[in-house]
C-alpha cells in the first residue's frame, strides 16, 4: 500500500505540485499519508463534500493524531491564541464571529472601494517613473493588499510597514507541520506587538469613531451580544493575515500563468472584457491557497475509507480545481472557461469572506498594468517560489514591457 508518496514539501512539488495531485487523484483519491499522519483528499467531489458537511470541523484543537499536535498547540498558544477566529470555529461560534464582520464587510461596501483601489494601483505604478522592467511582486502585488486592508481598517499610513511585517510573520507559520521553530518564535513576538498596537487603536476608535471598518465592527459589538474585545482583536489580525499574501499570490500566479500561455495573454490584451473570467481561471489554475484542513467530528466513510473521529483531513483545493470530473481539459489555462465553479476560495460555511475584495484588487491590478505598459514578458531567470506550500506564490517575478 502507499505506492504513492505525497510530499508537498519536496523541491519538485514546490516548483510544480500538479503532477503529484494528478497521481493522487488517479491512484489514491482518499489517501492516508503516513508521513503527515493525516488523510489527503484530491477529488473535487470529496473536497466539496468535506467542506460542506458539518461532521467535519474547522476546529484544529479536535485533532487527535500526534503529528498534527503542533497545529493544535499553535491554536492554543500561538499568535492567534487571544481568541478563536472564525477560520477555526464551528457553529454557533462561527456564525457569531463571521456575522459581526460580514455586517461591516458587505459586497456592496467592497464594491464601493473600487475607485480607491484604482487610485492605490495608479499610485504604485506611477512610483515606477516609467521603468519598464521591474519585480511585479515588490512593486505591485505585495504592497497593494496591505495598503487596501490597512486603509479599510483605518490604520494610519505611517504604521503600514509594521503592519506588513507582523502579517508576514504570522502567515509564515501556516506552512504546515514543519514550520521552523524560529518562524514560530517570530510569529509569537509579532502577534504580541500587533495585539498591543490594535488594542491602542481600538481604544481610540471607541472614544472617537471614524468611517472605517474597525469603527463599524466596534459599533456592531456595542449594539448587542456580539464580539468581546479579544475577539475583535483576533478578527482584525485574521483580516490582515488572511488577505495579504493570498492576494499577492493571486496576482503573481496569475501573471505567471498568462506569461506561460501567450495565446491567453494575447486574447486578454485584445479583449479586456475577459478580465473577470480570466481572474477566475487564475484562481482555478494555480490558486494561492493550495489546501485547508478539517477534523472528522464523527466516524465518516469516504469512498470506502473509514475516517475516524479526531483524524485530520488535508483538503487539496488546488487538486480539486484540476479534477477532470469537474473541469473539462483541466490542465489547460483557458481564460474563457465557462461554469468555472472552482474551490480556490473554499466552499460552505467558511467560504472566503474576502473573495469580492481579492477579485477586485486583481482585476484592477491587471487592467491598469496592461493599459499603462502594454504586453509583458518574463524577464530574469526562472521563478523562485515561496517556501510555504499552503500559500503558493512566486517570491519575485521580474517582468519587462516593450516601451510604448
Ligand atoms: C485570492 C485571495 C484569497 C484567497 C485565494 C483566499 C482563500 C480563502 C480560503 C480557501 C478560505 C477558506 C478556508 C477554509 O475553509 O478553511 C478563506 C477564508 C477566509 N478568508 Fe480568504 N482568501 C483570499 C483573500 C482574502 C482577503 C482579501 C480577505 C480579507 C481581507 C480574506 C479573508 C478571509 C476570512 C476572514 C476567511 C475565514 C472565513 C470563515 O472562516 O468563515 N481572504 N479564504
Amino acid at each position: 500500500m502507499n505506492a504513492i508518496q505525497f510530499n508537498p514539501f519536496s523541491p519538485e512539488a514546490q516548483k510544480d505540485p500538479y503532477p503529484q495531485y494528478k497521481a493522487l487523484r488517479e491512484a489514491a483519491p482518499v489517501y492516508h499519508s503516513d508521513l503527515l499522519d493525516l488523510w489527503v483528499l484530491s477529488r473535487y467531489e470529496d473536497v466539496s463534500f468535506v467542506l460542506k458537511d458539518d461532521r467535519f470541523s474547522a476546529d484544529r484543537r479536535k485533532a487527535t493524531n500526534q503529528l498534527v499536535a503542533q497545529a493544535r498547540k499553535m491554536q492554543e498558544e500561538g499568535p492567534f491564541a487571544q481568541a478563536n477566529t472564525m477560520l477555526s470555529a464551528d457553529p454557533p461560534e462561527h456564525t457569531r464571529l463571521r456575522g459581526l464582520v460580514s455586517k461591516a464587510f458587505t459586497p456592496r461596501r467592497i464594491e464601493e472601494m473600487r475607485p480607491r483601489i484604482q487610485e492605490i494601483v495608479d499610485g504604485l505604478l506611477g512610483d515606477l517613473n516609467g521603468e519598464t522592467e521591474f519585480d511585479l511582486i515588490e512593486e505591485l502585488s505585495y504592497p497593494l493588499p496591505v495598503i487596501v486592508i490597512a486603509e479599510m481598517l483605518g490604520i494610519p499610513a505611517e504604521d503600514r510597514a509594521d503592519f506588513k511585517r507582523w502579517s508576514d510573520d504570522l502567515v509564515a507559520t501556516l506552512g504546515g507541520p514543519n514550520t521552523p521553530p524560529d518562524a514560530l518564535e517570530r510569529a509569537m513576538k509579532s502577534g504580541t506587538e500587533m495585539a498591543d498596537y490594535f488594542q491602542g487603536v481600538i481604544a481610540e476608535r471607541r472614544k472617537e469613531p471614524k468611517d472605517d471598518l474597525l469603527s463599524a465592527m466596534i459599533a456592531a459589538e456595542e449594539r448587542g451580544d456580539v464580539l468581546n474585545e479579544q475577539e475583535l482583536l483576533a478578527t482584525c489580525m485574521l483580516l490582515l493575515a488572511a488577505g495579504n499574501e493570498t492576494t499577492t499570490n493571486l496576482i503573481g500566479n496569475g501573471m505567471l500563468a498568462l506569461l506561460r500561455n501567450e495565446d491567453q495573454l494575447d486574447k486578454l490584451l485584445g479583449d479586456p472584457s475577459l478580465m473577470e473570467s480570466a481572474v477566475e481561471e487564475m484562481l482555478r489554475y494555480d490558486g494561492p491557497v493550495q489546501a485547508t484542513a478539517r477534523i472528522a467530528d464523527a466516524d465518516v466513510e469516504i469512498d470506502g475509507h473509514e475516517i475516524k473521529q479526531g483524524q485530520m483531513l488535508f483538503v487539496l483545493l488546488a487538486a480539486a480545481n484540476r479534477d477532470p470530473a469537474a473541469f473539462p481539459d483541466p490542465e489547460t489555462f483557458d481564460i474563457t472557461r465557462e461554469d468555472n465553479n472552482h474551490v480556490a476560495f473554499g466552499n460552505g460555511l467558511h467560504f472566503c469572506l474576502g473573495a469580492p475584495l481579492a477579485r477586485i484588487e486583481a482585476q484592477v491590478a491587471f487592467r491598469s498594468l496592461f493599459k499603462r505598459f502594454g504586453k509583458p514578458r518574463l524577464a530574469g531567470d526562472g521563478v523562485e517560489w515561496n517556501a510555504n506550500f499552503i500559500l503558493r506564490g512566486p517570491k519575485h517575478l521580474q517582468v519587462a514591457f516593450e516601451p510604448k
